[in-house]
């Protein structure tokens, strides 16, 4: 029978064209063609959204006997005059560690850098150093609350890498546990990324060797990811290391979607673009040329403007680039335990308050193109409200789709949907 959503103001379906593809340059702030004017109605049965059509139609076909926001035929939400978006992608976070390493915003303060406090014992093999101990069920509860968070700020799929364990065993401790979080609130899709970085206890080529004959082979074995990742960055894994796993990884049927170009342009985006990854992450330093040919190849670029937020960086260019040359782009929160928010609306508020982004171009980077590089891996398209897609949508505290991400520090959600069951 289902739930009739009714008294909606603005509706960001972003249903244009082929909702599995992303939008680029000005047609991410297309309105006329992603944005419905508030008096159209939803209704959503068996976890999918069953109709989008006009208020009146929609009530006269489905509440025959409507009468001051009741009926006897059919369940009603009155959404009184809020805008609607839909469930929001984010599709890169680390998901899963424990540990606190608050104590390296000093240091960087003092002038250490991520290389310095990496070598010096910090950065992430001192998380790995407290998520080995962790066990997988505390991993899962921390997961749970951590799902339970971003989905208060909208959150619908997310995508959870591994990375925090760099051993046979931490690593599929991880994986397992990214499996066992997938609930009613949200998709989550893993992504294994033992090469985040060396481990301390094996030599580089002992880790190289572990990476492509011992763990990947467990992961593909067990399907316990559907990417795999690296972290491509002068000092950590470089072109050739990285080329080969994801080449190792390919063979093993794999997609991949890596870290590049953070610090500094070593020609990652390149290199991803010409593995056919897809995505690219970070792309902060990446060239126009890389750009240009990523967006050509598919490779969704994806900037994490959280990451230099917190390391007292620049927002970097990249995103108005993308915009003024029609790339493809999308944003990600990055949760890591630098960048501890899995808030898409506050990484959209950097970009829109910051950047000068449009909200609503900011709202398509962070649902329906994100969501092209997913959707694979899921039964039905997400990102964006149509006809036969999955019923997960937000209900804003505003009329306007603007209000989006215009609340940094304060969820803008009202009520979310997750295939269909309020979270
Ligand atoms: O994407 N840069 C690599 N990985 C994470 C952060 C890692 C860490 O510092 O723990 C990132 O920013
Ligand atoms: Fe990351």
């Amino acid at each position: 029978m289902g739930l009739l959503l009714f008294n909606i103001g603005e509706l960001a379906n972003l249903d244009s064209g082929d909702v599995s593809k992303p939008l680029s340059g000005i047609s991410m702030s297309d309105r006329e063609n992603l944005v419905l004017e508030p008096g159209y109605a939803i209704l959503i049965d068996k976890g999918l959204i069953s109709k989008v059509a006009p208020e009146e139609e929609i009530i006269g076909e489905y509440a025959p006997d409507f009468s001051n926001g009741k009926s006897d035929v059919i369940d009603l939400l009155d959404v009184n005059g809020n805008a609607i978006i839909p469930g929001l992608v984010d599709c890169h976070t680390h998901l899963l560690w424990t540990g606190d390493r608050s104590n390296e915003m000093n240091l960087r303060q003092n002038g250490s850098t991520y290389q310095e406090i990496s070598a010096q014992g910090g950065g992430i093999n001192r998380t790995v150093t407290s998520t080995r101990k962790a066990s997988k069920q505390e991993l899962i509860s921390l997961g749970r609350e951590r799902l339970s968070q971003a989905s208060t700020y909208g959150t619908t799929t997310i995508e959870a890498k591994s990375g925090y364990g760099l051993s046979v065993d931490s690593e599929i401790k991880l994986l397992e546990a990214s499996s066992e979080l997938t609930n009613n609130i949200c998709n989550v899709l893993p992504t294994w990324l033992g090469a985040h970085d060396f481990p301390k206890d094996k030599s580089k080529q002992e880790y190289m060797e572990e990476l492509i004959n011992v763990q990947l082979p467990i992961v593909c074995e067990n399907n316990l990811a559907k990417w795999v990742d690296v972290f491509c960055e002068p000092g950590w894994f470089n072109l050739e290391e990285t080329e080969s796993i994801v080449n190792a990884a390919k063979e093993l049927g794999l997609k991949s979607r890596l870290h590049v170009d953070e610090f500094v342009d070593s020609n990652g985006l390149n290199l991803a673009a010409e593995l056919g990854s897809a995505s690219a992450d970070h792309v902060g330093f990446s060239n126009s040329d890389s750009r240009e040919k990523a967006h050509a190849s598919g490779t969704m670029q994806v900037f994490l403007p959280g990451t230099p937020y917190v390391l007292g960086k620049d927002l970097g260019n990249g995103i108005n680039d993308c915009l003024d040359n029609n790339w493809n782009f999308s944003l990600a929160t990055d949760f890591n335990p630098n960048c501890q928010t899995l808030s898409l609306p506050f990484v959209a508020s950097l970009a829109t308050h910051r950047l000068g982004m449009d909200p609503l171009a900011a709202l398509v980077a962070c649902s329906r193109n994100p969501a092209s590089t997913l959707n694979s891996e899921l039964k039905l398209n997400v990102g964006s409200i149509y006809e036969g897609g999955p019923a997960d949508i937000n209900i804003l505290k505003s009329k306007f789709v603007d209000y989006w991400c215009q609340t940094p520090g304060i969820s803008p959600i009202e009520k979310t949907f997750s295939s269909g069951s309020i979270v």
